[in-house]
């Protein structure tokens, strides 16, 4: 599994025995325990001398000291993977584990194969985590449109399956957490919602994540809403936020659809994303909805730079011409998605348009806007979330309210 082996340092609490943690831990080449420490002490000095790999904490049970140890080497050594194995876990305890930074735990005894594998686990993940891109990080493409109905889902489902047709890892997240209708319009069935993971017990890892995503023909992997409207209210900000955080690290790209306005999931999406997908269709309406929206998100401190605007059903005889769109947008348009039959089409029988009718001008289009946000990428990275200014609260709420 690795190339060379995890040099494991181990620390030993007091009221457990050397013995009880060496015949737990594994004898094969993938480990290599650099040496066994009585105390925290110790630990510390022996941390900042010796090429660690991996930090394994053994405890007999609830343990201030190891809990101690773990929120220190996580601050001063924040790169250090942390296993802690424990002969008990009393109330509480897991939980303070993992909040002071301990990446994963194991209850003794337990066959050195299984704790080899979760160690193995946790190295691979962490150096999974820091190669992807400059920053660490994959791109968020968040799917806004102030306006019901302006194509959002559509855009969603094509967007995410054109950049999975070409060879990236994509998750798309429906975020109208009462009616998402994101599944449907992919063609996937909701075997497993967020729902279902916001009531499952434990902490949230990347592996736990990915037994919840839906498998679509295109590649991408679906993260489905609640089926029934509700359920949404387990859908918490914090939940989402760890999610994003994790799809982030273990994908090349995550695209968000939304519900439309500015509820406190989107704002949660817009604040963990690293692009805007502005959508507006061609009437006065939806476009002054489309220009608000565009201001709400110059107030999150979001810079505009980063926001891509999308004309769908751009070919609609309104009488509204491209200079009028400019003028009440303020703002040049990227990308127009044509009106088409064939999309409505596609929506219904729950294909994207860009597997449906690869050739069609509506196809063409969507898969423009994958190669947009992936040269994007190439040209100038991906920024982390930490980049963008302070929102500007009090004004914030003034034009959310008004949209
Ligand atoms: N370019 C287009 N040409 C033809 N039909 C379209 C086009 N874009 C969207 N539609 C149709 O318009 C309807 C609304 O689209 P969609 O569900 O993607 O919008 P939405 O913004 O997600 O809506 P909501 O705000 O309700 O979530 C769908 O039935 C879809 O088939
Ligand atoms: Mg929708």
């Amino acid at each position: 599994m690795t190339e060379h082996p995890i040099k494991a340092l181990v620390s030993l609490d007091n009221g457990i025995d050397e013995a009880t943690v060496r015949a737990a831990l594994p004898q094969d080449a993938a480990i290599q325990a650099v040496g066994f420490i009585r105390g925290v002490e110790e630990s510390w000095a022996t941390l900042a001398e010796t090429p660690t790999d991996l930090l394994i904490i053994a405890c007999s049970g609830y343990s201030e000291r190891a809990l101690s140890l773990i929120g220190g080497t996580a601050r001063e050594h924040p790169d250090l993977p942390i296993v802690v194995l424990s002969q008990s876990s009393p109330d509480g305890f897991l939980g303070r584990l993992f909040e002071m930074g301990a990446d994963d735990f194991v209850r003794l005894p337990e066959s050195p194969e299984r704790v080899s594998f979760t160690l193995q686990k946790v190295v691979a993940r962490r150096r999974a985590a820091g190669a992807v891109g400059g920053s660490g990080t994959g791109s968020m493409i968040c799917v806004l449109g102030p306006k019901g109905g302006t194509g959002k889902t559509t855009t969603t489902a094509n967007l995410s399956a054109a950049l999975a047709a070409a060879g990236k890892s994509v998750v798309a997240v429906d975020l109208d957490v009462q009616f998402g209708d994101l599944a449907l319009c992919m063609g996937v069935r909701p075997d497993t919602t967020m729902y279902d993971l916001a009531n499952s017990p434990g902490s949230l890892d990347a592996e736990k994540l990915e037994s919840y995503l839906v498998p679509h023909e295109s590649g991408a992997r679906v993260f489905v809403a609640p089926t029934r409207p509700d359920q949404a209210r387990f859908i918490t900000v914090e939940l989402l936020r760890e999610v994003f955080s994790i799809l982030r690290q273990t994908n090349d790209f995550v695209v968000v659809d939304t519900s439309p306005g500015f509820s406190p999931e989107v704002i949660a999406a817009i604040d963990a994303a690293s692009d805007i997908c502005m959508l507006g269709m061609l009437d006065t309406l939806s476009l002054k909805n489309t220009r608000l929206g565009l201001e709400t998100l110059d107030l999150m401190g979001y810079p505009s730079e980063r926001t891509v605007l999308v004309l769908n059903r751009a070919d609609s005889k309104v009488g509204i011409s491209n200079e009028d769109v400019t003028r009440i947008i303020g703002r040049k348009l990227e990308i127009r998605v044509p009106s088409s039959v064939e999309i409505t089409r596609s929506v219904n029988d729950g294909k994207p348009i860009v597997l449906a009718r690869p050739k069609s001008h509506a196809a063409q289009s969507f898969r423009q806007l994958a190669e947009l946000f992936m040269a994007r990428v190439e040209r100038s990275g991906v920024p982390a979330i930490e980049e963008k200014p302070e929102p500007k609260p009090a004004r914030l709420q003034l034009l959310a309210r008004r949209t």
